[in-house]
């Protein structure tokens, strides 16, 4: 009989903690250019994903693939430094595994990053946008099919996805650091293209502030598990420009990793008050 999620979790936890026993309650996803804050880590233990059972493994440039475990700012983290996204060809429940296997090994609240098109007119590349909510009707659902209700509920409340209490955290930590940042709506799509023209439009009609194709499948995969989250973009291109709007891979990395400095700083400190 095919195992359940719930035996393939048990198993890759079982496995990763034979090779370390820490038990940090904060994890962290890096976006596509950002995973620097990882340089800032006192590292415990590194494991590739391809070492890991169960692991899908990371494929797009501009991704490292290890699970990191170490101290950041004096608070325990574990860091998925490379994402799986669901235009690798990975099924939902492949997208959401590593963060499952976060919550069974006692991760109370997750971080995320991403880079992402600005939609909202007030947006600069470079800017920062605190996630308050997302829009995910058009990336698949994970929770899609058979409910395990040692995950979550069947029917997720989506009415707090972002802690407004982190948020609040967060904006005060920037405002003491001096950086800027805004708040909106994240819409989530599933790429692999960049938006049409009349996708930024009818994106940005329907509520969204900044696009992208990451995300809101794991922030729903957490949210049923019951765990906390704060996630933040990194503005890397404008899908609104009227003209000359040829966006490419190169330029929204070039944009995640200018503007990493200050993502950096807001999560340093934001880690060291949970
Ligand atoms: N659209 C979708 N995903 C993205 C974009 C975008 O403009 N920029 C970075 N990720």
């Amino acid at each position: 009989m095919a195992r359940t999620i719930i035996q393939e979790l048990d198993e890759t936890v079982a496995f990763i903690r034979t090779l370390h026993s820490g038990k940090p309650r904060v994890g962290i996803v890096l976006g596509s250019g950002l995973g620097h804050l990882t340089s800032e880590i006192t590292i415990e233990k590194e494991i590739p994903y391809e070492k890991i059972p169960n692991f899908p493994v990371s494929t797009v440039e501009g991704h490292q693939g290890k699970l990191i475990f170490g101290t950041l700012n004096g608070q325990e983290v574990v860091v998925l430094s490379g994402r799986f996204h669901y235009y690798e060809g990975y099924s939902p429940d492949q997208v959401v595994f590593p963060i499952r296997v976060m919550k069974f090994l006692g991760v109370e609240t997750l971080l995320l990053s991403n880079a992402a098109g600005g939609m909202n007119k007030d947006f600069k590349v470079g800017d920062l946008m605190i996630i308050n909510d997302h829009i995910s009707l058009f990336t698949v659902n994970p929770l899609l099919g058979k409910n395990h209700t040692e995950l979550g509920p069947r029917f997720p409340d989506m009415s707090e996805p972002y802690d407004r209490t982190l948020i609040k955290k967060a904006k005060a930590i920037a405002a003491r650091l001096q950086i800027p940042v805004h708040e909106g709506v994240y819409a989530g799509v599933t790429g692999p293209t960049f938006e049409t023209r009349a996708e930024y439009k009818l994106l940005h009609i329907a509520g969204g502030d900044a696009v992208g194709m990451s995300t809101v499948q794991e922030v729903i995969a957490a949210r049923h598990t019951g765990m906390l989250v704060f996630a933040i973009s990194v503005i890397t291109d404008l899908g609104i420009r009227e003209e000359d709007n040829i966006i490419t891979h190169e330029e929204v990395l070039a944009a995640a990793s200018a503007a990493e400095p200050k993502l950096t700083g807001i999560f340093r400190e934001l880690i060291a008050e949970l």
